[in-house]
């Protein structure tokens, strides 16, 4: 059995057939899927997902893109929207020094801002982090943001900082890229990041791993990166599949 860590399902590429994958997503033995906000519409979706399907948890927040829409009256929502006993965790959030799609210093008043709501409600954090790793750590120490514990998403930074982040209590989760011929350095760090912080996701409808890669990604396709990771640490996909179940089960805190 598998947990996908990260999904967007309330991406409107999925309005149409969603009942379809999620019959998909339970074939491939698919357990329990994470759905994630990137802004307060979406956020409110997940949380409605996740009352709607028993194997769905909600995970609330604003992606660093839509930085400049979280403002007091957002985050007060935001930690009512939190109080559902579904919602496992706070995110995404972060920095995308990559897109710059909001200004930076709204980027890190937002990233901020939700580490401090989830500290506040002992939730866990869910990170975003493009191109903009250090100052991501630099945050993540000063407001002690993995002290309810924390995942860093799609991870694509080198071995050494995220060593730093599992000090900090992260755990570290891969996605489609480590099976892209141009991704070596991610799937080289998939094989050495600690097996009891490794995580797996497919942040769908994106990413979408080999062989599939140009399709609508989607959590049935979670077995792709399973398969991938079971090959680069000389495991068998059982056993991957055993410990980041394990893993995803402890930092989100599901209890069944
Ligand atoms: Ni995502």
């Amino acid at each position: 059995m598998l947990i996908d860590t990260h999904a967007h399902l309330q991406d409107r590429k999925f309005k149409k057939d969603l009942d379809q994958v999620m019959e998909r997503a339970a074939q491939a033995g698919v357990e329990k899927i994470i759905c994630i906000g990137y802004d307060y519409d979406s956020s409110r979706e997940t949380v409605e997902l996740a009352r709607k399907y028993e194997q769905v948890y909600a995970v609330v927040g604003v992606h660093p893109h839509d930085s400049s829409s979280v403002t007091d009256d957002i985050l007060t929502r935001l930690h009512q929207l939190a109080k559902d006993p579904k919602v496992v965790a706070i995110g995404e959030m972060g920095l995308d020094f990559y897109r710059d799609l909001s200004p930076r210093e709204d980027q890190r008043q937002a990233f901020r801002s939700q580490i401090k709501l989830a500290r506040e409600l002992y939730k866990p954090v869910v990170i975003h982090d493009r191109d903009a790793h250090q100052e991501v750590l630099d945050i993540v120490k000063q407001e002690k943001a993995g002290k309810n514990g924390g995942i860093m998403h799609c991870y694509s930074g080198h071995l050494p900082l995220a060593v730093e982040f599992m000090k900090e209590g992260f755990h570290i989760s891969f996605a489609g890229p480590i099976s892209y011929k141009n991704a070596r350095k991610s799937a080289e760090v998939a094989g050495r990041v600690a097996a009891d912080r490794l995580l797996i996701e497919t942040d769908c409808p994106y990413l979408t791993p080999e062989p599939l890669r140009g399709k609508r990604n989607e959590p049935a396709y979670i077995k792709y990166v399973a398969e991938k990771l079971a090959s680069i640490r000389n495991k068998t996909v059982e056993e991957i599949a055993y410990l980041t179940s394990r893993n995803a089960r402890e930092v989100y805190r599901l209890t069944d």
